[in-house]
């Protein structure tokens, strides 16, 4: 095969981070064929359209740029393997929802097929690159699939964790705080390592490419996401002490934020964090806590994911009793269903348990969001109930008896809320689950107003 390239990378699986970082790979390295493939057909002629199938910001514009030149989509995973040197593995690695460890341990389904199928399709060595956030030792596992025929083609396994927020991917690996490689410390695994070194460093500066183990390297994904989701519970369960003292979460974020080794990122109090991966990655790490004994360590992590829980279910007893202790019939405007702004992504979205707590309440729903509203409707197509999918926020408003923020989109602290409120039940209540909105100017307007973490501004003496 003529090979008019410098390089041939595959990557199996054209999710989000698939798709995102083999878009920016083949848009930093022109001189690389850069090729995704995925069994979801369907995912793949998105990908070949105009349609991409995630929406993220400035994405669609580098996958345009370098599709068809050096960026290819394809469902051919047998050629792919075969012609590349390198192969990304970037398959969803979802909580495990049956057998032992269901609810905690990771899926590996999906990750153990793609290995075999490397491992069958390969006619000669591969670099063979873990980009999923996986179990400690998986790479292990992966090397033992992958040699265990002894056809003489050697596998190198490296692991290459992605930290990319959906939202800000291309920014992100435009610019990454850092790129995590992990690699067997033998003379070959150096060797594959710095072959992947060499990638990045066709825009990553060399001193944040930070290279280790591959234990280390596997188990530094899952803490950092456990730190970072253990900021938001930390922020999340001040919030709840502060309702009950007059305090304000802004001005106490601020004022530990400020202090240099805190640092005022991830201090934003929510309805709760939500997204693919935070929760998925916490049980994971509580799961081989326990598996390896350690039981104290998994139930200090696993808290983490109860004060969010506690948070999502705070927010709607609140407005259970701030509206008379009654849901029954009233109608709650939902402004936003994505589990973050500036994407459609809805997976594990706070917005999900809200609305199925809000009908098991008998309330009726509005559903509004600029990107997510057709994963929302996929979201709660199994629940019964009176929901409304409406795009434009005016109009999902009207009528309803409460707005319940629970995306931090922009345009929704742009909106007329006097237009708004006089289109509106009345007593008219707003739960600010992202504290984005102006408080005081909308209890001026005549909005009960419930904030996360702040004094509520009531109309009412009693609430
Ligand atoms: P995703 O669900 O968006 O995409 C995974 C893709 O893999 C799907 O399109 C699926 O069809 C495909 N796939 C599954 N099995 C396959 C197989 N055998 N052969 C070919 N394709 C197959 O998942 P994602 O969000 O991109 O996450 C992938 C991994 O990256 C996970 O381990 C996740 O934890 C991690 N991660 C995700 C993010 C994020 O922001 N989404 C960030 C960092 C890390
Ligand atoms: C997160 C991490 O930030 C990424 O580094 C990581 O790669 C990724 O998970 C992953 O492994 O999948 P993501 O879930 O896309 O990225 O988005 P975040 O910006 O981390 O937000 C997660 C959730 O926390 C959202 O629901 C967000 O609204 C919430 N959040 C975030 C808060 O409630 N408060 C904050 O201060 C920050």
């Amino acid at each position: 095969m003529k090979k008019d390239f410098e390089k041939n990378i595959l990557c199996i699986g054209g999710g989000y981070v698939g798709g995102s970082t083999m878009a920016m790979i083949a848009n930093k390295c022109p001189h690389y064929k850069v090729t995704v493939v995925d069994i979801n057909h369907e995912r793949i002629r998105q990908w070949n359209s105009d349609h991409l199938p995630i929406y993220e910001p400035g994405l669609a514009k580098i996958v345009a740029k370098n599709r068809g030149g050096n960026l290819f989509f394809s469902t051919d995973i047998d050629a792919g393997i075969k012609e590349s040197e390198i192969i990304f593995v970037c398959v969803n690695t979802p909580t495990k929802n049956f057998g032992t460890g269901a609810g905690m341990a990771a899926d590996l389904q999906y990750w153990e097929k793609t290995a075999r199928h490397i491992r069958n399709a390969a006619e000669s060595d591969k670099i063979i690159v873990d980009k999923g956030t996986l179990p400690v030792k998986t790479a292990l596992a992966m090397e033992r699939i992958l040699t265990a025929t002894g056809n003489n083609i050697h596998f190198d396994i490296l692991s290459n964790p992605e930290f990319l927020a959906e939202g800000t991917a291309i920014r992100d690996l435009e610019n990454p705080d850092r790129v995590l490689i992990g690699s067997r410390e033998t003379s070959r695994g150096i060797k594959a390592r710095d072959e992947l070194v060499a990638v990045y460093k066709n825009w990553v500066p060399e001193e944040k490419i930070i290279t280790s183990d591959i234990w280390s390297s596997e188990l530094s994904k899952l803490t950092a996401n456990a730190f970072l989701a253990q900021r938001i519970s930390s922020i999340n369960a001040v919030s709840a002490l502060c309702e009950k003292t007059d305090a304000d979460i802004n001005k106490i974020a601020l004022a530990v934020g400020t202090d240099s080794r805190i640092g005022d990122k991830f201090l934003n109090a929510s309805v709760g964090f939500g997204g693919s991966c935070f929760q998925k990655d916490i049980l994971n790490l509580v799961y081989l806590c326990r598996y390896y004994g350690l039981d104290e360590v998994a139930d200090y992590w696993e808290s983490v994911v109860k004060i969010n829980d506690y948070q999502k279910e705070r927010f709607i007893l609140t407005m259970l009793h701030t509206m008379f202790n009654t849901l029954v019939d009233k109608k709650i405007c939902l402004f936003g269903f994505a589990f973050k702004a500036n994407t459609g992504d809805t997976r594990e979205s706070p917005a999900i348990h809200i609305s199925r707590r809000l009908l098991e309440e008998k309330a009726e729903l509005v559903i509004n969001d600029p990107r997510a509203l057709e994963n929302a409707k996929a979201d709660l197509h199994k629940l019964e109930g009176n929901i409304k999918y409406i795009e434009d926020p005016y109009e999902a408003a009207t009528g309803c008896d409460a707005i319940a923020v629970m995306t931090e989109w922009d345009i929704y602290q742009k909106l007329d809320f006097v237009r708004i409120y006089q289109s509106m039940s009345k007593p008219a209540f707003l739960f600010d689950g992202r504290n984005i909105l102006d408080h005081a100017r909308l209890f001026e307007i005549g909005f009960n107003v419930f904030p996360i973490g702040k004094r509520s501004l009531s109309h009412f003496h009693n609430i």
